[in-house]
């Protein structure tokens, strides 16, 4: 109160009760009144102030209210707060969800109630934890439901109030049932895959194991065919021969002997049987260089990284390849004998079997089919190159043909692993294998692998 108006107060305190005489005070008397008033005023203006900010507080306690509450109703976990000694404070609406209790019936419990009695974390470990001021962390809680357990997968801390005080602890979790369901799908997801996967590259095995054995089949037809005319041939000569054998040892007189051994060509007969020996050898060498090759080719687990020829393989991947599908198609191998390189020749030579199965599939219905395979040395390296008359990698799938399971065949008819199952074996051999255009058309595989003759 101002020193003014406590003076005017005094001045009417001593003039009213005496009666004395009034007027020499009334002057004094109003402006005491209107002190009284503007000392009103201003009180009721500092009331209506603070009512504002009063409402103003309460607005804003009411968003922040309504901001937590849908916070809480929005979470998808399961949140419970209770007091340091385990009442049950508040919970969301997961909890009441996977309690199956309403929140009225949750807020009177303690914690120790909710839980099952075989959780494997209890409310006294929990109060351990707490008092050692340290965090719950992924600790598995299983609460008692109408339905039974619920295991659930828990963190939780202390909470403080504004001074810093510990008050209470806050537990938030999700059902352990839903991760581990989450967690099964996910595995069965990936074992179907795993099979899908398997599958495929099981089919594409056996893609290549039809491709080799048509090709083998068809290497192995010539020669064979070959000794077995050769064969017949010989057992025609074999009959003449005892025919006229039998003739001697019968004493047949000299003119009919003669007259019989230019029937039988005995003559010619004895001329051909050495090459017909011949050839059939010959043939039974050529089937027994394919079994080899075969062997060499296929039987992987059992080879070591070795040196090997370039040329020879190439021209039996060629020929397993081409001879079977389509012979008619021109090809020209350009590789030094002495080109040699290091590695798993049974590797390399699915690897290139796969390059040139891919030029054949690229060329197929093409007036002029032909496929040139060049071998050259460089430094440490040995350099072959496959170039095809197909219509060479198109430029929107260049940076995909290499991706496992990528393929333009249609279904049955590629499984798109040849190019990335080459593509490993080539790069495990410390070598590369790159794709490219000719310049004239068509497609330019090139492979390089560390040479046998070093750098
Ligand atoms: N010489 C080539 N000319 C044109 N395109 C090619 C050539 N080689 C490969 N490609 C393209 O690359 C794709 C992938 O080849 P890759 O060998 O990996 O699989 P695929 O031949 O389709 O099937 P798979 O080899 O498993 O039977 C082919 O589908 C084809 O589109
Ligand atoms: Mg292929």
């Amino acid at each position: 109160m101002s020193e003014q108006s406590k003076g005017a107060q005094r001045d009417q305190a001593a003039a009213l009760p005496n009666g004395g005489p009034i007027a020499p005070f009334v002057g004094q008397t109003d402006e005491a009144w209107i002190a009284v008033i503007q000392k009103m005023d201003e009180t009721y203006a500092e009331l209506v102030a603070q009512q504002v900010a009063l409402e103003q507080k309460n607005a804003e306690l009411e968003e922040v209210q309504t901001f937590i509450a849908g916070l809480m109703s929005s979470m998808t976990d399961v949140l419970i707060a209770c007091d340091l000694a385990g009442r049950i404070e508040q919970v969301n609406l997961a909890a009441e969800r996977a309690f199956q209790r309403p929140l009225s019936d949750l807020s009177r419990l303690h914690l120790r109630e909710l839980l099952a009695a075989d959780s494997p974390t209890s409310f006294e470990d929990i109060r351990i934890i707490i008092d050692r001021r340290e965090r719950i962390s992924d600790r598995e809680l299983a609460f008692s439901t109408p339905a039974g357990g619920l295991p659930v997968s828990v963190n939780g801390a202390v909470r403080f109030d504004a001074r810093g005080r510990p008050v209470g602890i806050v537990l938030v979790g999700r059902p352990i049932g839903e991760l581990r369901k989450a967690y099964s799908d996910l595995a069965s997801a990936h074992d179907r895959l795993k099979q899908a996967q398997q599958q495929l590259i099981h089919s594409e095995k056996m893609a290549s194991l039809g491709r080799l054995v048509a090709g083998v089949a068809h290497e192995l037809n010539n020669p064979i065919s070959f000794v077995y005319g050769n064969a017949h041939t010989l057992q025609r000569y074999s009959d003449r021969l005892t025919a006229y054998l039998a003739a001697v040892h019968a004493g047949t007189p000299a003119p009919a002997l003669a007259t019989l051994r230019a029937e039988l060509k005995i003559d010619t007969t004895l001329a051909n049987i050495g090459g017909t020996l011949d050839g059939m050898l010959e043939g039974a060498e050529r089937v027994r260089d394919i079994v080899a090759d075969l062997r060499r080719f296929s039987s992987e687990q059992r080879q070591s990284a070795d040196a090997f020829d370039v040329a020879p393989l190439v021209r039996s991947a060629l020929d397993w390849v081409v001879k079977g599908q389509a012979p008619e198609i021109e090809a020209q191998i350009d590789i030094p004998d002495e080109l040699a390189a290091i590695g798993h020749s049974g590797q390399i030579h699915q690897v290139m079997m796969n390059l040139v199965q891919n030029a054949l599939d690229s060329m197929e219905g093409q007036p002029r089919r032909r496929l040139d395979i060049a071998g050259r040395a460089t430094d440490g390296h040995i350099v072959l190159s496959l170039r095809d008359t197909g219509p060479g990698i198109a430029a929107d799938i260049a940076s995909r043909i290499f991706d496992p399971f990528f393929t333009t065949k249609p279904v049955g008819k590629g499984t798109g692993l040849g190019l990335s199952i080459s593509y490993r074996i080539v790069q495990e051999h410390g070598g590369t294998l790159e794709a490219g255009n000719h310049p004239e058309g068509g497609a330019v595989m090139t492979l390089t692998l560390p040479s046998a003759q070093g750098g």
